[in-house]
């Protein structure tokens, strides 16, 4: 995991933004601005919160009487649909086209903000009339189709908070979910395309609510036609419901406090159970919008497209919310990127003229393997800006991005960030001079540092902790019904400094460029997706044939890290090819795909600190052949 970005390229190598790209970039002096918004942060965000629709004004920016349980915008009224629909319908935006959204099947939709309004409305309507309440968590597991969008701002404008649960997670990780959310209804479909094949997203949904007695309403949307299982009184189908008198497009946006619940995404953390982060209507429309603003430099003229799932973090704030508040034009695919072919992504470039992608390392890796011949076909003239996130992306794939899809005019934007910030933290700005592998400088408002285990600032170049000072607008508030894990995971380290522990190493270069390494929790990233050794863990202990299981994170090529775990037997069982292979589908039945070992190796015993830990950089020496380093706390 700890590759050295420095070394590989030398931190003096700089790639200038051209004269076009600084001619029209939102902000053009990104020192200035920085100086200014650290000076005096309330200030820079309340001159940016002017720029959004309040119903009223707040009366104090930030109220920190109980950190870390902080709060933006106090005594502000707000909904963020109102931003992201409802005031554009009262400009020429109105007939702009919010979503231009294609199917793997080749299927496409567009949909105005004039549409798109129509459709949410209807749908908050008939959530309204299942009884779903102002706080209430509605649960919503789909394939990546226009519905989804529509079924999460439909929460958002009735007050709802929506809880989205990637479809590609099990349904044991669902039903995990929708329990601790107490959902009483939940949002689906019969399934989604996916590299030419259904999932079968309804059968999944179905043996969630088996276990899931909170669920009363499950609503499905028809994706893909196949035969699905449906109960009298408790399902229903979307398109039945959308044509019904009760599915009104006349329905008011609630009005929200700032401090409201928007919604919760369930993220991994150090132990089993995932964790709920909870983000809010006021702070987090500011920061989602603000961070694509400037970012992005995003223009009324750009066709924007983030290429992640709405599932994760990414899709909410840079798919959803970010650009439909400023008013974009987005485009969505719903499938594979190298289905049926690896110039499926290039092609949709061509096809809709988009000016700006954002995605993540892994995809870029993925589709370079097939070598330059499949971009090469593909008309890529109109792109001006590109995007990434999710790892850090290493210099080669960085730039074969800038030469062969950007064609060596388009500025990458390296935006490290998390579940928990909301936004992007560490980010170039189009005017920011890059440097292949780094994030490069925090954004408006943003103080990150390293420290060593001492809290103390380390020298340039040196490795340690990323921390970020003090607080954002876009932060999480809270975990879902356990503040008191947000507190011990995130602030407890620095809690006299009021400091945010990121969970990640990194590096600072004399020329203040910030290099992210990875994490040093026992969060592991499997292309660009977030994952638990203890979920991994826990998954494979429940089966029957494992005593104990330790995970670890191996380098890989494309993925960034693979997964590779040590398993220990019951008694009376031996291991064997079959059961590699078994265990390896149990996780990936028990957690979703995603979470596939690549590896399983049987041991006889796990290296453990004398209080009982796994000391999982042992088990990672050992597997790289790699030094051990200090081994005074072993048991033996
Ligand atoms: C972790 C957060 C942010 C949305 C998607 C991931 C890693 C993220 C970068 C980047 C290096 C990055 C970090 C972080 N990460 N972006 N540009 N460079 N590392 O959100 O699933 O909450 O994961 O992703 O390790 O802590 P997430």
């Amino acid at each position: 995991m700890a590759q050295s970005n420095i070394e590989e390229t030398g931190i003096k190598t700089l790639y200038h933004p051209s004269k076009e790209v600084v001619k029209q970039a939102n902000i053009k002096d990104y020192e200035k601005v920085y100086a200014e918004s650290i000076a005096d942060p309330e200030a820079f965000w309340a001159k940016e919160a002017k720029q959004l629709k309040w119903y009223k004004k707040w009366s104090k920016v930030l109220d920190d009487s109980e950190e870390p349980f902080y709060k933006w915008f106090v005594g502000g009224k707000i909904n963020i649909i109102h931003n992201a629909i409802d005031r554009h319908l009262l400009t020429w935006r109105r007939n702009k086209l919010a979503i231009i959204w294609e199917g793997e099947p080749g299927d496409v939709r567009t949909m105005s903000y004039h549409a798109l309004n129509r459709e949410v409305s209807k749908f908050a309507s008939v959530l309204k009339s299942m009884g779903v309440k102002k706080g209430e968590i509605v649960t919503i597991y789909m394939p990546q189709i226009p519905e989804l969008v529509i079924a999460m701002l439909a929460c958002a404008k009735i007050g709802a908070a929506h809880s989205v649960v990637y479809g590609g997670f099990s349904h044991e990780a669902l039903a995990t979910r929708i329990e601790d959310a107490q959902s009483r209804v939940l949002v689906t479909a019969d399934g989604g395309y996916r590299r030419g094949k259904i999932t079968d997203l309804k059968s999944i949904a179905n043996e969630a609510i088996n276990r899931s007695p909170t669920i009363e309403v499950c609503i499905t949307v028809k994706r893909t036609g196949h035969e699905v299982h449906m109960e009298n009184d408790r399902d229903f189908w979307y398109h039945d419901l959308m044509n019904l008198p009760i599915a009104s497009p006349n329905c008011e946006t609630e009005v929200m406090d700032s401090e409201d619940l928007l919604f919760i995404l369930y993220t991994s953390g150090t132990t089993g159970k995932p964790k709920g982060l909870m983000h809010t209507h006021g702070g987090y429309t500011l920061y989602t919008s603000a961070t694509h603003k400037y970012v992005f430099d995003i223009k009324d003229e750009d066709r924007w497209w983030c290429a992640a799932d709405p599932g994760w973090i990414t899709g909410h704030s840079y798919l959803v919310y970010g650009p439909l508040i400023n008013g974009s034009t987005m485009v969505m695919y719903e499938g594979a990127p190298n289905h049926p072919y690896p110039n499926r992504w290039w092609q949709m470039v061509e096809k809709y003229g988009i000016t700006i992608m954002y995605t993540s390392p892994t995809a870029i890796r993925g589709l370079m393997r097939f070598g330059d011949q499949w971009p090469k076909r593909h008309d890529l003239s109109t792109l001006r800006l590109l995007g990434s996130v999710g790892e850090p992306i290493n210099p080669e794939a960085w730039r074969w991005y800038y030469e062969v899809i950007g064609g060596g005019k388009c500025p990458i934007m390296d935006t490290w960030w998390q579940t928990e910030t909301g936004g992007h933290m560490i980010t170039p700005l189009p005017v920011t001079a890059l440097k292949p592998g780094s994030a490069t400088k925090p954004f408006f408002g943003i103080e990150a540092i390293v420290v060593n285990e001492n809290a103390e600032e380390v020298k340039p170049g040196e490795e340690g902790k990323l921390v970020i000072k003090g607080p954002w607008p876009g932060m999480a508030r809270s975990i879902y019904g356990d503040p008191d894990r947000y507190v011990s995971t995130y602030w407890e380290d620095y809690k006299d400094k009021g400091w945010y522990k990121a969970g990640d190493s990194a590096r600072i270069d004399e020329d203040g460029y910030i290099w992210v390494i990875g994490r040093i929790d026992d969060v592991i990233k499997v292309s660009g997706y977030r994952l638990g050794t203890a979920e991994v863990e826990s998954a494979l202990v429940s089966h029957p044939k494992v005593a104990e299981a330790a995970a670890i994170a191996i380098p890989h090529e494309v993925k960034g890290n693979s997964i590779q775990v040590f398993v220990i037997l019951k008694a009376n069982v031996t291991g064997s090819k079959e059961l590699e292979e078994e265990l390896r589908e149990h996780v990936g039945s028990e957690i979703g795909p995603i979470a596939r070992p690549d590896k399983v190796t049987f041991v006889e015993s796990l290296p453990k600190t004398r209080s009982g830990k796994i000391m999982r950089r042992v088990l990672k020496a050992k597997a790289m052949g790699t030094e051990v380093g200090d081994l005074s706390t072993l048991e033996e």
